[in-house]
């Protein structure tokens, strides 16, 4: 099913660095947005991360905190899509066999690794979601009303918790992942990255 069953396929390539960029941007938004307080003067306007970059304009006022907190949960719901489409992807692909160069223990390592980052890249928007779900607030996905709120506090703990403990699992396992590919890039010099390369 691969054009060359040596390296990823364009989509697998493009899908891993899209995902892998945005992953790393919602840790960086999620710790960002909890720190902002809970009482603050509502605005229309928002110069994203105060960068001075880009300006967002919005139809009605909202705290700070409001507004960063419907910004990760709509890139979520985005990134879930995105995560969907890879996992439809790994099931109707083999990924190309890992190089001969790699010890036994590497192999392990790598497998068990990605096969984590499976689970944890599906588990950690699904427990944000269904989070999302039980508050009082729903899921807006970009100022579109598409998941009513529950307002089921107790619900709401547990899958706050579950999102916090799969977070904490998920930026382990995506560091133990960047350090395997940096010793293949450096240490080894072997051809790794460039199989995930376009
Ligand atoms: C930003 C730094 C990252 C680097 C340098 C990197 C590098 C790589 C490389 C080189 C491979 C191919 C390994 C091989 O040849 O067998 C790979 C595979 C993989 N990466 Fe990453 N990665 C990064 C981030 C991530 C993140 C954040 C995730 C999760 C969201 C992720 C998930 C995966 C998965 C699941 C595979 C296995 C694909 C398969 O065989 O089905 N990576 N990565």
């Amino acid at each position: 099913m691969n054009q060359d069953s040596s390296r990823y396929t364009k989509l697998a390539v493009i899908l891993h660095w899209l995902i892998a960029l945005v992953v790393i941007a919602m840790f960086a938004l999620g710790w960002y947005m909890t720190e902002l307080p809970k009482e603050a003067a509502k605005q229309t306007a928002f110069d994203l991360f105060d960068l001075g970059v880009y300006t967002w304009q919005l139809a009605e006022e909202v705290s700070p905190r409001n507004f960063y907190f419907n910004l990760h949960k709509s890139i979520g719901v985005t990134l879930l899509a995105l995560i969907a489409l890879r996992v439809l992807w790994r099931i109707t692909h083999r990924p190309p066999a890992m190089l001969a160069s790699y010890k036994a223990w590497e192999k392990k390592l790598a497998t068990g690794a990605h096969h984590l980052l499976y689970l944890l890249m599906v588990a950690m928007p699904v427990s944000g979601l269904i989070m999302a779900m039980s508050g009082k607030y729903g899921v807006k996905w970009f100022g579109i009303d598409i998941i009513a709120g529950l307002d089921n506090s107790t619900l709401r703990d547990v899958f706050k918790e579950t999102h916090e403990i799969v977070g904490a699992i998920f930026l382990t396992v995506i560091i133990v992942h960047v350090l395997g590919a940096l010793k293949h890039k450096w240490i080894d010099k072997d051809g790794t990255m460039k199989r995930m390369s376009l």
